[in-house]
């Protein structure tokens, strides 16, 4: 890419885009300016949702909410603004996901810290929280709330989320990874949920807790098939921790089948596991289940069958 020590990248976009921005050497002088240049310049990049990320990131600069970045447009901009801005440019142009860049990403409404420790929560993993609001609505749990375990927590959002969402739940998270789990149990602490957090290797730690002791067990696991390494987003190729996206043993089903025939022993009678799939992964496991529990998918906005529920027999 363009050695970025000899470019305003805001400008040379401007200059090529011809947007009314002046020379090439001229500077942004609003938000708004500083928007389309860094859009240009993005897009140049190969970047795919180049507006979207300049607004982020120039309100990022500022700042500011990107919804506040519209109320002041049309402003002037320091100095120290637009060199703020040039530099998050540069980085997002370089192929860093906009959220490394920014240091932060929403999940269920909550802002989260996240950085290269940690995988990027996505959207459709929400769709565990939704089930498991839904599943605990008209349930009462013996201690009040329900006893949940969040298996690979990454950033946390899973286990944080759950904590502040459902009443009187009791939460505790594992992941393999120490520097994941520094990050999650800041968040933890900066959004006000009370999480527990075990280093280890899947369902492990969670034997030192009793036999049976929880109503819910999540888990978005690493399900990426290394075969498809060459097929992904060079964003998170590069980028996003591999612990997080591939499987052991060359397995991207590991995970949605260890956990479906494991679960059952961490479980509470009636309780249940959520666990995130692949768009594709439903039918390759379809015949690995355990029999004598019940088995349902939930599919997601896009149609995809999507997250796993498994649930452990009445007593
Ligand atoms: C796909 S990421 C999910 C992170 C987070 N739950 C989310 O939804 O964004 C999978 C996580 O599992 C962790 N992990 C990988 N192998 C593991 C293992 N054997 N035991 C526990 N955690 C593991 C990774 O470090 C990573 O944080």
């Amino acid at each position: 890419m363009t050695d970025p020590s000899r470019t305003d990248p805001a400008a040379a976009a401007s200059s090529r885009a011809g947007d009314g921005g002046g020379a090439a050497d001229a500077q942004p002088r609003t938000p708004r300016e500083l928007v389309a240049r860094g859009r240009q310049f993005l897009e140049r990049h190969g970047v795919t949702e180049p507006r979207l990320d300049a607004e982020l990131l120039v309100a990022h600069a500022l700042g500011l909410e990107r919804l506040k970045l519209f109320l002041e447009l049309d402003r002037p901009v320091e100095a120290h603004e637009r060199d703020a801005a040039r530099a998050l440019l540069v980085r997002r142009a370089k192929g860093e996901p906009v959220a490394y860049v920014t240091g932060t990403r929403e999940f269920y409404r909550y802002a989260f810290n996240v950085d290269a420790r940690v995988l990027v929560p996505r959207p459709e993993t929400e769709l565990i929280v939704d089930r498991a609001r839904e599943w605990a609505k008209d349930r009462l749990f013996p201690s009040g709330g329900p006893r949940v375990a969040d298996i690979g927590t990454g950033s946390g959002c899973l286990a944080v989320t759950l904590a502040l969402e459902l009443d009187g739940s009791n939460v505790v998270a594992v992941d393999l990874s120490a520097d994941a789990l520094e990050l999650a149990r800041e968040n933890a602490v900066r959004l006000g949920a009370d999480v527990g957090f075990l280093e280890g290797d899947g369902l492990e730690p969670l034997a030192g807790l009793g036999g049976r002791a929880f109503d819910l067990i999540v888990s978005n696991p690493p399900y990426v098939d290394r075969k498809d390494t060459a097929s992904l987003a060079a964003e998170v190729r590069d980028h996003e921790p591999h612990l997080a996206l591939f499987g052991p043993d060359e397995d991207p089903d590991h995970w949605a089948v260890h956990l479906a025939n494991e679960a059952g022993r961490f479980l509470s009678p009636g309780g249940v596991l959520l666990v995130e799939l692949g768009y594709d992964q439903w039918p390759r496991i379809e015949a690995r289940m355990p029999a004598g529990v019940e088995v349902r998918v939930h599919k997601d906005l896009a149609g995809h069958q999507r997250v796993l529920e498994v649930q452990a027999p009445e007593a």
